[in-house]
């Protein structure tokens, strides 16, 4: 396996490596000074509609309203749901003139993170955190731990629903969530659907469009199967074909992915499918010139970003992607069983609903929303309003210093690996083309045993990664993870490396 590394390189600057602990925080003051201007003309938003201010609250209102807001997403306790019970009217009040406050959410929860983002700064935020004891948590690509103000969240609503059903749809705190989303993602809420997966959002997409028999559609080799599934579908009905565009686990630059993307279309080309972030290794695609690509040839991009969203700014107006379809399990840490889903609004009188939809606007008469691709019949409401909190932790920390410090986790990661006799990177180092994943190999030693050893002897969790390359394990680094588990991992790495033949062997899944 060609072990291509660069000198040690992460958005921060140089980081050398070795010791993680030492490194990442040197690394701390210059990363976000050095990153924010750049990033900040990079991702200079475009303007979100808001909804427009308030007017002067009167005392009236005001009180009429403060029994559905103890319910609301500030409500702690179950004195204050009593308190609401008590004061509870039959109907809800009507709005005054001018319309309801403007943001149903106020999470009074939202910690606030001050200061520069040193040691200090992560140790607050990882605060926020229940990570069991012990447990070093390198495994964020599968699931990721949810901070406590979004488990908050999730559960006081859960109860608030349980004891008060009155209201079963929630849309204002549903459009709000919309909102969020819209302003974190630089779209319109108009382009955002709350959805429970990227599964769910890559096939509303692949369903949607009006498939002729001899339609092709380009997905790069290193797709997760969510993505392929979608396509592999319609494969029998209506006939499209997939062609597989090869991308190189270790490209030299991100020309190269565009590259094979540009080999495998076709005049029947419709759609490429391709990861923000891919998952076997972390491989960050080129959004932007996929994008671009895709358009010249008169096709679509669509973009599975479970990987990315929460670890990497995702720009929907900048970037210029079709559709871009995420978990919110993930990186975004909103928990299970939530997903965003973006579609640029020219598209969506082009994709047709994958279920009689229910938007409440369009059925006035109004224009087509993404509302209309969300599921039809009853919500997770607890989970999707989870979702808002998520963003609204995001926020809190920033998404400069995310990405700056999964990008010094996963730079000091890639480096110290690098330098282990044995080990072979299987993510390319330069930071254009990965982050936050990092996925290896150790030569005579298989995935499975590795993680196996890793969990038992060490309490540190990683996940396998397989490809026909290569037999590794994929390491995830994000904003909470701290130096001092990167050096556990990087000592029993080298402990392993030693002598990988005695290492013992995991037990193996039977058939299922
Ligand atoms: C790249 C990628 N796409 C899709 C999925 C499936 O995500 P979900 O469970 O949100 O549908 C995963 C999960 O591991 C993934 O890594």
């Amino acid at each position: 396996m060609n072990n291509r590394t660069s000198p040690a390189t992460t958005a921060a600057g140089a980081i050398t490596a070795g010791n993680a602990i030492a490194t990442v925080a040197a690394a701390a003051a210059t990363t976000t000074a050095a990153a924010a201007p750049a990033a900040a003309r990079r991702h200079a938003p475009r303007p979100v509609p808001q909804p427009a201010k308030p007017p002067a609250v009167s005392r009236r209102w005001f009180l009429s309203r403060s029994a559905a807001a103890t319910l609301g997403f500030a409500a702690a306790g179950a004195g204050t749901l009593a308190a609401a019970a008590a004061e509870k009217p039959a109907r809800p009040p009507s709005p005054p003139p001018g319309g309801p406050p403007a943001d149903p959410l106020a999470p009074a929860a939202t910690p606030k993170f001050d200061g520069p983002a040193d040691e200090a700064f992560w140790r607050e935020v990882r605060s926020h955190f229940n990570i069991v004891g012990g447990l070093v948590f390198l495994n964020n690509g599968t699931l990721g731990p949810v901070p406590r103000p979004v488990r908050d969240t999730r559960a006081r609503w859960d109860a608030t629903l349980s004891d008060n059903p009155r209201d079963s749809f929630r849309q204002r705190e549903l459009d709000a969530v919309r909102r969020r989303l819209a302003a974190f993602v630089n779209a319109s809420p108009d382009e955002i659907a709350i959805t429970r997966s990227t599964t769910e959002g890559l096939n509303i997409f692949a369903r949607g469009l009006d498939w002729r028999p001899g339609d092709e559609v380009v997905i790069g080799s290193l797709e997760h199967f969510s993505a392929t599934g979608a396509y592999q579908a319609l494969e029998k009905r209506p006939g499209i074909k997939i062609v597989t565009a090869e991308i190189p686990l270790l490209p030299a630059s991100p020309g190269e992915i565009t590259a094979a993307y540009a080999r495998a279309i076709t005049p029947r080309t419709r759609v490429l499918v391709a990861s923000h972030v891919s998952y076997v290794n972390g491989l960050i695609h080129p959004l932007a010139e996929l994008a671009a690509l895709a358009h010249r040839h008169g096709a679509l991009l669509s973009v599975d970003g479970v990987q990315a969203l929460g670890a990497l700014p995702f720009d929907a107006a900048a970037t210029g992607v079709d559709h871009y379809a995420s978990g919110g399990q993930k990186w975004l840490l909103a928990g299970t069983g939530t997903g965003v889903f973006f579609l640029r609004k020219e598209l969506q009188d082009q994709i047709i609903p994958l279920m009689g939809h229910h938007n409440p606007g369009e059925r006035r008469g109004g224009p087509p929303s993404a509302r209309r691709y969300e599921q039809n019949g009853q919500y997770n409401i607890p989970a999707a309003i989870g979702i808002g909190a998520a963003v609204d932790f995001q926020n809190a920390v920033g998404k400069q210093n995310i990405e700056a410090r999964v990008r010094a986790l996963g730079g000091c990661l890639r480096d110290g690996a690098a330098a282990i006799p044995g080990v072979s990177l299987l993510t390319p180092a330069a930071p254009a083309l990965s982050a936050g994943i990092t996925s290896l190999a150790i030569a005579g030693a298989a995935g499975a045993d590795v993680i196996y050893a890793l969990q038992t002897r060490e309490g540190i969790t990683v996940r396998g990664s397989r490809h026909k390359d290569a037999d590794g394990i994929r390491v995830s680094t994000h904003f909470y993870n701290t130096p001092a588990g990167i050096d556990r991992l990087l000592a029993a790495l080298r402990d392993i490396a030693k002598n990988p033949s005695s290492l013992p062997k995991a037990p193996r899944r039977g058939p299922a």
